[in-house]
């Protein structure tokens, strides 16, 4: 059944439903449809459309249909367009002849826009809670590492030593706007379409502030044409997704280069590593290796949607349908490869010996030699060359550094010590710098930024649960709390782990 069957005589030619039909992928949307229909028909008896009855009779037949998704007795049948019809036709299967009120005053426009921004609010804090949860892996294993050190790298090379904690938490710390980025962009897209129709609003005495409110949005949309067009939320979605993607493979691609014998840095857990098919010998870190490879997808959606969107005149066009695959897969991906990385970073074995050995090369102390020519009085630049004459003739006549060190009247023993194995590290004492004692600052501020993410997840999640408004159809729905409350009890997601 299509929902537009009496304008077009004859069926749907088969090459148009195979490129058109879409309930393969948006019955994915079938909770939020269940939970924006509820609030339609409760809409609809505050405004007299439908009798209470009638509304009872609705909301029945829609919970049904909610149960036999959730326990996954639903059928959809091959002549369902979309996630929309289907639920449809269930209801009036199950509803008769008031089935046929159901989409009094909405097309299938504003439904899809309000189905997919509760799916995106909803599965935004999902993704949220489990970059939490990476969060907390780092810093465990931050916190483990003392006073652990590692060199530092820039261009490649060796630049200078700075603690485990340190760098792990480098990482820590990009994710951290990664939850960001995906609360504010739950919060930007909590905005309800309904109401406004296929573009334009309607004649009928609809109240969009009040299905908003049912469905725990906070507020309804201030332009029908925007709101049925509007899929910025979708490409914010996926930029934010993009964005953790790239960080993630870069988390991964150290992995794959710290777990090589070249680097040596770390051993993978046994449950977090592959074998090769044909070479005995193999551990292979392939979790990581897809942490870099998924990336690509994922910049893919996000290039794909901004293209998909560019042309569009307003309002609702069918281009808009494509805006679903590329958030749903993006959601997936990153969220496999979130859960994958934790257990990767929760269970490696780090190899303190061999990153302290690295570290400790000769000229990790470069920068401290010149500084402490500086502090008695050398300008910088003067101090610089010095150093980087003393490193040079080192190298081109084979004398260690710490023996030109201890000849060089203005460094002797006090520049010899700086060349110690630890005291590089140690001497990084500026507020966000690599040694122990910031370290052990910036360990604070974490844990404390980590509360407050926590926090905001946990608010956002809770609106989730609760509906701001009572049920006020008479007799109509069981649950206290309405639409929203029923929606999210039946896929709450994780609550932030403590
Ligand atoms: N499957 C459609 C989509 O995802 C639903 C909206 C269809 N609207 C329409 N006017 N054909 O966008």
């Amino acid at each position: 059944m299509t929902l537009w069957q009496g304008r077009l005589a004859g069926e749907m030619a088969g090459e148009v439903a195979e490129l058109s039909v879409s309930v393969s992928f948006d019955s994915e949307l079938a909770i939020d449809d269940i939970a924006g229909s509820k609030a339609h028909v409760r809409g609809l008896a505050k405004a007299g459309i439908l009798s209470d009855e009638e509304a009872s009779v609705l909301l029945e037949a829609l919970g049904q249909v909610g149960a036999e998704l959730a326990s996954g007795i639903f059928v959809f049948l091959p002549t369902d367009e979309d996630v929309h019809t289907a639920v449809e036709r269930r209801v009036t299967e199950l509803a008769g002849d008031t089935g046929a009120k159901l989409h009094t005053g909405r097309s299938r426009n504003d439904q899809v826009a309000t189905d997919l921004r509760l799916w995106s609010r909803r599965s935004l804090l999902e993704v949220a809670g489990e970059v939490v949860a990476l969060q907390e892996v780092l810093l465990r294993r931050a916190t483990e590492a003392g006073d652990a050190y590692l060199p530092g790298y820039t261009h490649m090379q060796r630049a200078q030593p700075v603690l485990l904690a340190h760098h792990l938490l480098a990482h820590g710390w990009a994710l951290a706007r990664d939850v960001d980025r995906l609360v504010a962009t739950v919060e930007r897209l909590d905005v309800s379409p309904l109401g406004a129709g296929a573009l334009a609003g309607s004649s009928l005495p609809l109240d969009p502030d009040f299905v908003a409110e049912q469905l725990g949005f906070a507020s309804r949309f201030e332009n029908s044409l925007d709101a049925v067009s509007d899929r910025d939320f979708v490409a914010e979605a996926l930029f934010d997704l993009a964005l953790l993607g790239v960080h993630l493979s870069r988390m991964g691609e150290e992995m794959v280069l710290w777990s090589s014998e070249e680097w040596g840095f770390c051993t993978l857990a046994d449950a977090y590593a592959t074998g090769s098919s044909m070479l005995p010998q193999k551990k292979n870190p392939d979790v990581a290796e897809l942490a870099r490879g998924k990336t690509g997808r994922l910049v893919g959606h996000l290039t794909g949607m901004l293209t998909t969107l560019k042309g569009l005149p307003l309002a609702y066009n069918r281009d808009l349908q494509e805006d679903k695959e590329p958030l749903f897969d993006a959601v997936a991906q990153v969220r496999a490869v979130l859960r994958a990385l934790a257990g990767l970073y929760a269970t490696a074995e780090w190899h303190q010996e061999r990153m302290q050995a690295a570290a400790d090369g000769p000229t990790s102390a470069a920068v401290d030699l010149a500084e402490l020519l500086v502090a008695r009085g050398t300008p910088f630049r003067q101090a610089h060359a010095l150093v980087a004459g003393l490193v040079r003739e080192s190298i081109a006549r084979h004398v260690p550094l710490v023996e030109l060190v201890q000849a060089h009247p203005d460094l002797g023993d006090a520049g010899a010590q700086l060349l110690e194995p630890g005291v590089p590290v140690s001497r990084r004492t500026t507020p966000g710098g690599a040694g122990p004692v910031a370290v052990a600052e910036q360990v604070e501020r974490f844990v404390r930024r980590l509360d407050v993410d926590r926090s905001r997840l946990e608010i956002h999640v809770q609106t989730l649960y609760a509906s701001p408004v009572p049920d006020t159809a008479p007799g109509a729905g069981s649950a206290p709390g309405g639409a929203a409350a029923e929606h999210a009890a039946g896929h709450a997601p994780p609550p932030p782990r403590a």
